[in-house]
């Protein structure tokens, strides 16, 4: 059964921290560039503004973030941010969470897509070149790029359509018990 990708909100930042700190070192390290501690991961999601940026995620049956995709903007450019649970990889989330991504941006006026990745990280060379995307790399590190055409108007309701879902089911998120 394919899972459903739905935005985050303020109130899902306990849920996105146990996310990151499930991951591991060498995770991390692919993830932010270095293997951060939990109070650095923890000040990370604090600092998380939710009413410019978009938090895309995955999620197993007890609600627990299971795949998340962090979507900066800046000067018609988003950036992504991705990290699937090991459990979970090889079933097409980071590229579904992309393409959730590419909607989103396309909506929000955004012009180009963004990847920044450790040159070593061979899942996110495979990924953006299935993709398509344009790869540059310079002293171990990658950016990966692809343009974003401009959105029909069909594309915008259907966009606005799954926001209006997203504030539903977290406000629905919130009264979850937070085991997971
Ligand atoms: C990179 C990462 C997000 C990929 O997540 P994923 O959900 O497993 O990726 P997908 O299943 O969507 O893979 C899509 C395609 O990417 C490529 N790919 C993904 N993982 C790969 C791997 N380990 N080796 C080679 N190719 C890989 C494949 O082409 C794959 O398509 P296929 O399965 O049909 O062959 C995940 O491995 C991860 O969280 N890594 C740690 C954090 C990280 O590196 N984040 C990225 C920095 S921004």
């Amino acid at each position: 059964m394919p899972r459903l990708i739905h935005a985050l909100g303020p109130s899902d930042r306990a849920r996105l921290c146990r996310h990151f700190l499930k991951l591991n070192d060498e995770d991390r390290r692919l993830r932010f560039g270095g293997a951060l501690p939990e109070e650095m991961i923890r000040d990370y999601v604090d600092g998380i503004n939710f009413d410019r940026d978009r938090v895309l995620a995955a999620f197993d049956s007890q609600f627990a973030v299971i795949a998340v995709v962090h979507v900066g903007q800046v000067d018609g450019t988003a950036e992504l941010g991705l990290s699937v649970l090991p459990a979970y990889r090889r079933e097409g989330l980071a590229q579904r969470l992309i393409q959730h991504a590419v909607k989103s941006a396309r909506a929000h006026g955004c012009q180009r897509l963004w990847i920044h990745f450790m040159s070593d990280n061979a899942a996110m060379a495979a990924l953006t070149r299935k993709l398509g995307m344009r790869v540059e790399s310079k002293q171990g590190e990658a950016d990966a790029w692809l343009d974003l055409p401009i959105p029909t108007a069909v594309e915008l309701g259907v966009h606005f359509y799954q926001v209006q879902w997203d504030a539903v089911l977290g406000a629905w998120r919130q009264w979850l018990p937070q085991v997971a």
